[in-house]
């Protein structure tokens, strides 16, 4: 079993609206890409298909990194995506900066405010940002992108039943197929999570940098 492979398989199912997202943004030509905490890269290899520009993955996740490198390498894409290991949050990680900025559930991680600074940091001005986040607070997110010359373009909510039906039930029935401790813990965690389904809710801001 891979569990890597798994989760890449389902996360796939999503893939649909970070692309829908993608398409929001004007056509750039060339354009200088980050995604900031890309894990495993299942967004990157979607959105690469999208555009004529590079991306540059981050993550500080050293097994993802290795996991998002072989894939790259087999798609014969070291060119198109430059990948590396590291936080987001240092400051001098970059000295140029993003036409986009491609951010999926890396604020869960970093803190909000914490993280779209980083975002911020490495953004053009007139740059656009996609921003995929859990929904809790969303008032109080819309008032910190005013704040912070961050002008909302669009939106796209994603309600637990997609989550439930396009990724945990597909993680759900390819785990079910194993007995071993990894896929117990998984299925208890996904159990978990069905529980508190409200807290599933996502949303995608798309934004654009007006600094
Ligand atoms: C929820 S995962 C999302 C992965 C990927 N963007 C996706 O949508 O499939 C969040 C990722 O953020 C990464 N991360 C957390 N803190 C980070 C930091 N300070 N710098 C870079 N990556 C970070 C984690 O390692 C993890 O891979």
């Amino acid at each position: 079993m891979n569990i890597n492979q798994i989760k890449d398989d389902c996360r796939k199912n999503l893939n649909k609206y970070a692309v829908e997202a993608f398409l929001k943004i004007p056509t750039l030509k060339l354009p200088l890409i980050l995604d900031a905490g890309c894990g495993t890269g299942v967004p990157a290899l979607a959105l690469i298909e999208h555009t004529d520009g590079v991306i540059y993955a981050v993550d500080n996740d050293a097994e993802c990194i290795s996991w998002f490198r072989n894939k790259t390498s087999e798609n014969k894409l070291n060119d198109k995506i430059i990948i590396i290991k590291d936080s987001i949050l240092k400051p001098s990680l970059f000295d140029f900066k993003f036409d986009i900025i491609l951010a999926e559930g890396l604020l869960n991680a970093t803190g909000f405010q914490k993280g779209i600074q980083a975002l911020l940091n490495n953004s053009k001005n007139g740059g656009f940002l996609i921003i995929h986040d859990e929904l809790r607070d969303d008032p109080f997110k819309k008032r910190y992108f005013r704040d912070n010359h961050l002008s909302l373009i669009h939106e796209i909510k994603l309600d637990e039943n997609i989550w439930l039906n396009e990724y945990f039930l597909c993680l759900e029935n390819k785990l079910k197929m194993y007995e071993n401790n990894i896929a117990k813990k998984e299925l208890s965690s996904i159990e978990n999570q069905k529980n508190n389904a409200e807290n599933l809710k996502s949303i995608y801001y798309i934004l654009r940098n007006h600094y």
